[in-house]
Protein backbone atom coordinates (compact mmCIF):
# COMPACT_ATOMS: atom_id res chain seq x y z
CA UNK A 1 0.00 0.00 0.00
CA UNK A 2 2.82 2.19 1.05
CA UNK A 3 4.64 1.82 -1.84
CA UNK A 4 1.48 2.30 -4.46
CA UNK A 5 0.94 5.30 -3.01
CA UNK A 6 4.47 6.41 -3.27
CA UNK A 7 4.36 4.90 -7.06
CA UNK A 8 1.35 7.18 -7.43
CA UNK A 9 2.64 10.81 -6.09
CA UNK A 10 5.88 9.94 -8.24
CA UNK A 11 3.72 9.64 -10.98
CA UNK A 12 1.87 12.47 -10.39
CA UNK A 13 4.90 14.31 -10.51
CA UNK A 14 6.17 13.19 -13.61
CA UNK A 15 3.06 14.15 -15.11
CA UNK A 16 2.64 17.46 -13.96
CA UNK A 17 6.16 17.95 -15.15
CA UNK A 18 5.30 16.31 -18.43
CA UNK A 19 2.02 18.35 -18.63
CA UNK A 20 4.11 21.96 -18.47
CA UNK A 21 3.89 23.55 -21.91
CA UNK A 22 5.86 26.31 -22.54
CA UNK A 23 3.94 27.94 -25.78
CA UNK A 24 6.58 31.12 -26.29
CA UNK A 25 10.36 31.56 -25.32
CA UNK A 26 12.26 34.67 -26.69
CA UNK A 27 15.40 35.24 -25.36
CA UNK A 28 16.50 37.52 -28.27
CA UNK A 29 19.58 36.84 -30.61
CA UNK A 30 21.34 37.75 -34.17
CA UNK A 31 18.17 35.52 -35.67
CA UNK A 32 15.19 37.53 -34.10
CA UNK A 33 14.47 39.21 -36.52
CA UNK A 34 13.29 36.03 -38.56
CA UNK A 35 10.62 35.23 -35.91
CA UNK A 36 9.54 39.28 -35.25
CA UNK A 37 7.40 40.64 -37.84
CA UNK A 38 7.53 44.63 -37.89
CA UNK A 39 3.63 46.35 -38.81
CA UNK A 40 3.62 48.92 -41.16
CA UNK A 41 1.85 50.98 -38.62
CA UNK A 42 2.45 54.99 -38.63
CA UNK A 43 5.56 53.76 -41.45
CA UNK A 44 3.17 56.16 -43.88
CA UNK A 45 3.44 59.32 -41.84
CA UNK A 46 6.93 58.39 -40.54
CA UNK A 47 6.31 57.98 -37.29
CA UNK A 48 7.28 54.02 -36.94
CA UNK A 49 10.24 53.23 -34.60
CA UNK A 50 12.50 50.45 -35.12
CA UNK A 51 13.73 48.26 -32.63
CA UNK A 52 17.38 47.32 -31.83
CA UNK A 53 18.98 44.66 -30.87
CA UNK A 54 21.51 45.87 -28.02
CA UNK A 55 23.08 44.51 -24.68
CA UNK A 56 22.77 47.96 -23.78
CA UNK A 57 24.94 50.54 -21.80
CA UNK A 58 25.10 47.99 -18.30
CA UNK A 59 24.44 44.74 -18.54
CA UNK A 60 25.57 41.29 -16.24
CA UNK A 61 25.76 38.71 -19.53
CA UNK A 62 27.41 40.56 -22.75
CA UNK A 63 25.42 37.77 -24.96
CA UNK A 64 22.65 36.45 -23.05
CA UNK A 65 21.54 39.90 -21.97
CA UNK A 66 20.98 41.19 -25.21
CA UNK A 67 17.62 42.21 -25.91
CA UNK A 68 15.07 44.81 -28.43
CA UNK A 69 15.39 48.45 -27.67
CA UNK A 70 13.14 51.09 -28.89
CA UNK A 71 15.56 53.45 -30.64
CA UNK A 72 14.03 56.57 -31.64
CA UNK A 73 12.30 59.30 -29.27
CA UNK A 74 8.12 59.84 -29.78
CA UNK A 75 8.06 56.92 -32.26
CA UNK A 76 5.38 54.20 -32.59
CA UNK A 77 6.24 50.71 -32.29
CA UNK A 78 4.20 48.03 -33.34
CA UNK A 79 6.38 44.43 -33.55
CA UNK A 80 4.90 40.91 -32.90
CA UNK A 81 5.71 37.33 -33.48
CA UNK A 82 3.57 34.58 -33.84
CA UNK A 83 3.76 31.75 -31.32
CA UNK A 84 3.29 29.01 -33.69
CA UNK A 85 -0.25 27.67 -32.77
CA UNK A 86 -3.15 28.87 -31.27
CA UNK A 87 -3.65 28.20 -27.57
CA UNK A 88 -5.82 28.44 -24.77
CA UNK A 89 -5.44 28.34 -21.16
CA UNK A 90 -8.83 26.55 -20.22
CA UNK A 91 -8.58 24.69 -17.78
CA UNK A 92 -4.97 25.60 -16.60
CA UNK A 93 -2.52 28.71 -15.69
CA UNK A 94 -1.76 31.01 -17.87
CA UNK A 95 1.71 33.01 -17.26
CA UNK A 96 3.31 35.86 -19.33
CA UNK A 97 6.43 37.00 -18.61
CA UNK A 98 9.19 39.46 -20.06
CA UNK A 99 11.86 41.44 -18.53
CA UNK A 100 11.99 45.98 -19.42
CA UNK A 101 15.13 47.74 -18.71
CA UNK A 102 14.40 51.71 -19.22
CA UNK A 103 17.89 52.72 -19.29
CA UNK A 104 17.14 56.37 -20.45
CA UNK A 105 14.90 56.40 -17.00
CA UNK A 106 12.06 57.04 -19.00
CA UNK A 107 9.80 59.74 -18.56
CA UNK A 108 6.56 59.02 -20.64
CA UNK A 109 5.96 55.61 -22.38
CA UNK A 110 4.60 52.30 -22.02
CA UNK A 111 6.54 48.97 -21.33
CA UNK A 112 3.54 46.48 -22.05
CA UNK A 113 3.40 43.66 -23.99
CA UNK A 114 0.05 42.13 -25.54
CA UNK A 115 -1.30 38.82 -26.56
CA UNK A 116 -3.25 38.87 -29.62
CA UNK A 117 -5.66 36.26 -31.22
CA UNK A 118 -5.31 34.64 -34.53
CA UNK A 119 -7.28 37.24 -36.28
CA UNK A 120 -4.52 39.40 -36.15
CA UNK A 121 -2.56 40.69 -39.00
CA UNK A 122 0.86 41.31 -38.18
CA UNK A 123 1.53 43.76 -40.69
CA UNK A 124 -1.23 46.12 -39.84
CA UNK A 125 -0.77 45.35 -36.01
CA UNK A 126 -1.04 48.78 -34.00
CA UNK A 127 -2.79 50.71 -31.52
CA UNK A 128 -6.59 49.82 -32.55
CA UNK A 129 -6.23 45.92 -33.03
CA UNK A 130 -7.98 43.95 -30.95
CA UNK A 131 -6.21 41.89 -28.04
CA UNK A 132 -6.81 39.33 -25.55
CA UNK A 133 -4.30 40.73 -22.59
CA UNK A 134 -2.39 43.89 -22.15
CA UNK A 135 0.60 43.28 -19.16
CA UNK A 136 3.16 45.42 -18.17
CA UNK A 137 4.77 48.68 -16.27
CA UNK A 138 3.47 52.33 -17.71
CA UNK A 139 4.83 55.41 -16.83
CA UNK A 140 4.22 58.83 -17.41
CA UNK A 141 5.47 61.45 -15.16
CA UNK A 142 4.89 61.05 -11.61
CA UNK A 143 1.08 60.69 -12.08
CA UNK A 144 1.37 57.16 -13.98
CA UNK A 145 3.57 54.71 -12.70
CA UNK A 146 1.58 51.42 -12.34
CA UNK A 147 1.65 47.90 -13.83
CA UNK A 148 -1.64 47.36 -16.35
CA UNK A 149 -2.87 44.28 -16.49
CA UNK A 150 -5.76 44.56 -18.92
CA UNK A 151 -8.04 41.36 -20.13
CA UNK A 152 -10.58 41.65 -22.79
CA UNK A 153 -13.73 40.42 -21.70
CA UNK A 154 -16.08 37.97 -24.05
CA UNK A 155 -17.93 41.20 -25.28
CA UNK A 156 -14.70 42.36 -26.33
CA UNK A 157 -14.78 45.17 -23.90
CA UNK A 158 -10.53 45.65 -22.31
CA UNK A 159 -10.97 45.46 -18.45
CA UNK A 160 -8.33 47.57 -16.32
CA UNK A 161 -7.27 45.85 -12.92
CA UNK A 162 -8.78 48.41 -10.32
CA UNK A 163 -6.02 47.99 -8.01
CA UNK A 164 -3.04 50.15 -8.50
CA UNK A 165 0.18 48.26 -8.76
CA UNK A 166 2.84 50.33 -9.08
CA UNK A 167 5.63 49.70 -11.32
CA UNK A 168 9.86 49.97 -11.26
CA UNK A 169 11.10 52.99 -12.52
CA UNK A 170 14.72 52.85 -12.05
CA UNK A 171 17.29 51.99 -15.35
CA UNK A 172 17.69 48.50 -14.52
CA UNK A 173 16.17 45.15 -15.61
CA UNK A 174 13.38 44.05 -14.11
CA UNK A 175 11.05 41.02 -14.26
CA UNK A 176 7.36 41.07 -14.94
CA UNK A 177 5.48 38.08 -14.44
CA UNK A 178 1.10 37.55 -14.71
CA UNK A 179 -0.42 34.60 -13.79
CA UNK A 180 -4.30 33.36 -14.50
CA UNK A 181 -5.28 30.60 -13.01
CA UNK A 182 -8.50 28.64 -13.49
CA UNK A 183 -10.23 29.08 -10.49
CA UNK A 184 -10.64 32.69 -11.68
CA UNK A 185 -7.47 34.14 -9.73
CA UNK A 186 -4.49 36.32 -10.89
CA UNK A 187 -1.03 37.50 -9.47
CA UNK A 188 1.40 39.97 -10.24
CA UNK A 189 5.26 39.87 -10.00
CA UNK A 190 7.82 41.98 -10.10
CA UNK A 191 11.36 40.36 -9.94
CA UNK A 192 9.62 37.40 -8.72
CA UNK A 193 8.01 38.53 -5.92
CA UNK A 194 4.62 38.69 -5.47
CA UNK A 195 3.24 42.38 -5.57
CA UNK A 196 -0.51 41.55 -6.14
CA UNK A 197 -2.84 39.05 -5.95
CA UNK A 198 -6.84 38.81 -5.94
CA UNK A 199 -10.17 37.58 -7.69
CA UNK A 200 -11.06 38.13 -11.31
CA UNK A 201 -14.86 38.99 -10.49
CA UNK A 202 -13.42 41.32 -7.26
CA UNK A 203 -10.83 43.42 -9.34
CA UNK A 204 -12.06 43.50 -12.63
CA UNK A 205 -15.60 45.33 -13.44
CA UNK A 206 -16.20 41.91 -15.70
CA UNK A 207 -19.64 41.33 -14.41
CA UNK A 208 -22.28 43.62 -13.25
CA UNK A 209 -22.60 44.06 -9.02
CA UNK A 210 -24.03 41.12 -7.72
CA UNK A 211 -26.69 43.50 -5.89
CA UNK A 212 -28.70 46.50 -6.12
CA UNK A 213 -30.52 48.87 -4.38
CA UNK A 214 -33.55 47.33 -4.61
CA UNK A 215 -35.52 50.03 -6.74
CA UNK A 216 -38.83 48.68 -5.88
CA UNK A 217 -38.24 49.86 -2.22
CA UNK A 218 -39.85 53.22 -0.61
CA UNK A 219 -39.11 55.37 2.48
CA UNK A 220 -41.36 53.83 4.87
CA UNK A 221 -43.55 56.86 6.62
CA UNK A 222 -42.94 56.66 9.90
CA UNK A 223 -39.15 56.19 9.19
CA UNK A 224 -37.92 59.39 10.99
CA UNK A 225 -34.24 60.42 9.43
CA UNK A 226 -34.31 63.51 11.57
CA UNK A 227 -31.35 63.37 13.19
CA UNK A 228 -32.16 66.75 15.43
CA UNK A 229 -35.34 68.05 16.19
CA UNK A 230 -36.44 71.63 17.96
CA UNK A 231 -36.18 71.33 22.27
CA UNK A 232 -39.47 71.73 23.42
CA UNK A 233 -38.70 73.13 26.36
CA UNK A 234 -36.73 76.14 25.33
CA UNK A 235 -39.28 78.96 24.73
CA UNK A 236 -39.10 82.41 23.89
CA UNK A 237 -38.30 84.98 26.86
CA UNK A 238 -41.12 87.56 27.32
CA UNK A 239 -40.70 90.76 25.54
CA UNK A 240 -37.76 89.17 23.28
CA UNK A 241 -38.96 90.83 20.16
CA UNK A 242 -39.45 93.88 21.59
CA UNK A 243 -35.98 94.81 21.76
CA UNK A 244 -35.44 96.56 18.09
CA UNK A 245 -32.23 96.19 16.59
CA UNK A 246 -31.31 99.74 15.88
CA UNK A 247 -31.49 102.65 18.54
CA UNK A 248 -31.28 106.55 18.30
CA UNK A 249 -27.58 106.96 19.07
CA UNK A 250 -27.86 108.75 22.69
CA UNK A 251 -24.76 110.50 22.15
CA UNK A 252 -25.57 112.56 19.55
CA UNK A 253 -27.00 116.17 19.37
CA UNK A 254 -28.39 118.32 17.21
CA UNK A 255 -25.90 120.99 15.71
CA UNK A 256 -25.70 124.10 16.45
CA UNK A 257 -26.12 125.13 12.95
CA UNK A 258 -28.69 123.26 12.24
CA UNK A 259 -32.01 125.28 10.62
CA UNK A 260 -35.24 123.30 11.08
CA UNK A 261 -36.88 125.51 8.39
CA UNK A 262 -34.12 124.77 5.98
CA UNK A 263 -32.94 121.24 7.33
CA UNK A 264 -35.85 119.56 8.23
CA UNK A 265 -36.54 117.90 11.85
CA UNK A 266 -33.33 117.10 13.30
CA UNK A 267 -33.24 113.38 13.63
CA UNK A 268 -30.37 111.36 15.62
CA UNK A 269 -28.43 108.91 13.75
CA UNK A 270 -29.26 104.77 14.25
CA UNK A 271 -26.99 102.95 15.89
CA UNK A 272 -26.62 98.77 16.61
CA UNK A 273 -28.35 98.34 19.86
CA UNK A 274 -26.35 96.62 22.40
CA UNK A 275 -28.92 94.78 23.62
CA UNK A 276 -30.32 93.25 20.54
CA UNK A 277 -29.21 89.43 20.54
CA UNK A 278 -31.05 88.93 17.14
CA UNK A 279 -33.54 86.90 15.90
CA UNK A 280 -34.90 83.91 18.22
CA UNK A 281 -34.10 80.84 17.51
CA UNK A 282 -35.53 77.69 19.42
CA UNK A 283 -32.48 74.79 20.51
CA UNK A 284 -32.49 71.90 19.12
CA UNK A 285 -31.80 68.40 20.74
CA UNK A 286 -30.55 64.84 19.28
CA UNK A 287 -33.74 62.97 18.13
CA UNK A 288 -34.73 59.70 20.28
CA UNK A 289 -36.37 58.69 17.30
CA UNK A 290 -33.51 58.86 14.62
CA UNK A 291 -33.58 55.51 12.63
CA UNK A 292 -30.15 57.21 10.51
CA UNK A 293 -30.61 57.63 6.80
CA UNK A 294 -33.01 55.26 4.81
CA UNK A 295 -31.67 53.15 1.86
CA UNK A 296 -33.01 50.78 0.11
CA UNK A 297 -32.12 47.42 0.87
CA UNK A 298 -29.78 45.09 -1.31
CA UNK A 299 -31.59 42.44 -3.20
CA UNK A 300 -30.18 40.21 -5.90
CA UNK A 301 -28.99 42.31 -9.37
CA UNK A 302 -31.82 40.19 -11.74
CA UNK A 303 -28.40 41.51 -14.53
CA UNK A 304 -25.91 39.32 -12.66
CA UNK A 305 -25.43 35.41 -13.81
CA UNK A 306 -23.21 33.43 -11.01
CA UNK A 307 -22.19 31.43 -14.40
CA UNK A 308 -20.50 33.87 -16.32
CA UNK A 309 -18.33 34.49 -13.23
CA UNK A 310 -16.63 30.63 -13.93
CA UNK A 311 -14.72 31.52 -16.89
CA UNK A 312 -13.59 34.86 -16.29
CA UNK A 313 -9.96 33.80 -16.98
CA UNK A 314 -10.71 31.85 -20.25
CA UNK A 315 -8.55 32.78 -23.34
CA UNK A 316 -9.48 30.38 -25.95
CA UNK A 317 -7.49 32.48 -29.13
CA UNK A 318 -4.68 32.91 -28.40
CA UNK A 319 -1.59 33.31 -31.14
CA UNK A 320 0.69 36.52 -31.13
CA UNK A 321 3.01 38.10 -28.94
CA UNK A 322 2.89 41.79 -29.60
CA UNK A 323 4.47 45.24 -28.61
CA UNK A 324 2.51 48.27 -29.24
CA UNK A 325 4.07 50.92 -27.56
CA UNK A 326 4.79 54.84 -27.44
CA UNK A 327 7.53 56.59 -25.80
CA UNK A 328 8.46 59.97 -25.54
CA UNK A 329 12.13 58.89 -24.30
CA UNK A 330 13.14 55.72 -26.56
CA UNK A 331 15.63 53.88 -24.75
CA UNK A 332 13.38 50.64 -22.94
CA UNK A 333 15.23 47.50 -23.84
CA UNK A 334 12.97 44.23 -23.72
CA UNK A 335 13.65 40.72 -23.05
CA UNK A 336 13.48 37.13 -21.99
CA UNK A 337 9.34 36.81 -23.44
CA UNK A 338 7.73 34.04 -21.83
CA UNK A 339 4.31 32.20 -22.40
CA UNK A 340 3.57 29.42 -21.00
CA UNK A 341 1.34 27.38 -18.49
CA UNK A 342 3.61 26.36 -15.88
CA UNK A 343 4.56 29.18 -12.81
CA UNK A 344 7.28 27.13 -11.36
CA UNK A 345 8.71 27.02 -14.99
CA UNK A 346 8.57 31.11 -15.40
CA UNK A 347 10.01 31.29 -11.86
CA UNK A 348 13.55 29.38 -12.50
CA UNK A 349 13.71 30.94 -16.39
CA UNK A 350 13.65 34.25 -14.63
CA UNK A 351 16.38 33.10 -12.09
CA UNK A 352 18.14 31.76 -15.00
CA UNK A 353 18.44 34.88 -16.82
CA UNK A 354 17.54 37.89 -14.90
CA UNK A 355 18.51 36.60 -11.57
CA UNK A 356 22.01 35.25 -13.10
CA UNK A 357 22.45 38.65 -14.27
CA UNK A 358 21.62 41.14 -11.95
CA UNK A 359 24.48 41.28 -9.75
CA UNK A 360 26.37 42.65 -12.76
CA UNK A 361 24.65 44.88 -14.36
CA UNK A 362 24.23 46.59 -11.25
CA UNK A 363 27.66 46.60 -10.45
CA UNK A 364 27.98 48.12 -14.02
CA UNK A 365 25.32 50.60 -13.56
CA UNK A 366 27.00 51.85 -10.50
CA UNK A 367 30.17 52.33 -11.87
CA UNK A 368 28.65 53.86 -14.73
CA UNK A 369 26.77 56.41 -12.62
CA UNK A 370 29.98 57.18 -11.11
CA UNK A 371 31.95 57.77 -13.24
CA UNK A 372 28.76 60.12 -15.00
CA UNK A 373 28.98 61.85 -11.83
CA UNK A 374 32.87 62.69 -11.90
CA UNK A 375 32.39 63.85 -15.34
CA UNK A 376 29.45 66.09 -14.57
CA UNK A 377 31.69 67.36 -11.38
CA UNK A 378 34.78 67.64 -13.58
CA UNK A 379 32.98 69.53 -16.49
CA UNK A 380 31.46 71.88 -13.35
CA UNK A 381 34.45 72.68 -12.02
CA UNK A 382 35.64 73.61 -15.40
CA UNK A 383 32.83 76.04 -15.73
CA UNK A 384 33.43 77.68 -12.06
CA UNK A 385 36.84 78.02 -13.78
CA UNK A 386 36.70 79.59 -16.84
CA UNK A 387 33.66 81.96 -15.09
CA UNK A 388 36.25 82.57 -12.95
CA UNK A 389 38.97 83.43 -15.24
CA UNK A 390 36.36 85.61 -17.15
CA UNK A 391 35.57 87.67 -14.09
CA UNK A 392 39.45 88.32 -13.60
CA UNK A 393 39.64 89.18 -17.01
CA UNK A 394 36.88 91.71 -17.17
CA UNK A 395 38.08 93.00 -13.80
CA UNK A 396 41.59 94.24 -15.28
CA UNK A 397 39.75 95.43 -18.14
CA UNK A 398 37.87 97.61 -16.35
CA UNK A 399 40.26 98.71 -14.26
CA UNK A 400 42.29 99.48 -17.47
CA UNK A 401 39.20 101.31 -19.07
CA UNK A 402 38.91 103.46 -15.25
CA UNK A 403 42.39 104.18 -15.94
CA UNK A 404 41.86 104.74 -19.50
CA UNK A 405 39.00 107.40 -18.63
CA UNK A 406 41.12 109.24 -15.60
CA UNK A 407 43.73 109.82 -18.31
CA UNK A 408 41.19 110.93 -20.80
CA UNK A 409 39.54 113.39 -18.03
CA UNK A 410 43.12 114.29 -16.98
CA UNK A 411 43.71 115.03 -21.05
CA UNK A 412 40.26 116.96 -21.55
CA UNK A 413 40.16 118.71 -18.67
CA UNK A 414 39.68 122.50 -18.40
CA UNK A 415 43.56 123.46 -18.21
CA UNK A 416 43.50 126.48 -15.93
CA UNK A 417 42.32 125.18 -12.41
CA UNK A 418 44.75 121.86 -12.88
CA UNK A 419 47.49 124.63 -14.09
CA UNK A 420 47.37 126.58 -11.43
CA UNK A 421 47.66 123.63 -8.60
C1 LIG B 1 -5.96 29.26 -7.52
O1 LIG B 1 -5.11 28.44 -8.28
C2 LIG B 1 -3.71 28.70 -8.14
C3 LIG B 1 -2.96 27.80 -9.10
O2 LIG B 1 -3.33 26.50 -8.97
C4 LIG B 1 -3.28 28.51 -6.69
O3 LIG B 1 -1.90 28.79 -6.55
C5 LIG B 1 -4.10 29.42 -5.82
O4 LIG B 1 -3.80 29.22 -4.48
C6 LIG B 1 -5.59 29.19 -6.05
N1 LIG B 1 -6.31 30.23 -5.31
C7 LIG B 1 -7.41 29.97 -4.63
C8 LIG B 1 -8.01 31.14 -3.94
O5 LIG B 1 -7.88 28.89 -4.57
Amino acid sequence: MFKLATVLAFLAAIASVVSAEVYFEERFDDGWRDRWTKSSWKTSEGQDGDFELTRGKWYGDADADRGIQTSADARFYALSADMGETITNEGKSLVLQFSAKHEQKLDCGGGYVKLLPSTTDASAFGGDTPYAVMFGPDICGYATRRVHVILTDSKGTNQLVKKTIPCETDELTHVYTLRLHANNTYEVLIDNEEKERGSLEEDFEFLPPKTIADPEATKPEDWDDRATIPDESDVKPEGYDDVPPTVADPEASKPEDWDDDEDGDWEPPMIDNPEYKGAWEQKTIDNPAYKGAWAAPEIPNPAYNADDAAELYKFSDLRYVGFELWQVTAGTIFDNVLVTDDAAYAARFAEETWGASKEGERAMYEAHAAEKAKEEEAARAKAEEEAAADKALEEEEEEEEEEEEDYDEDATAPATPKDEL
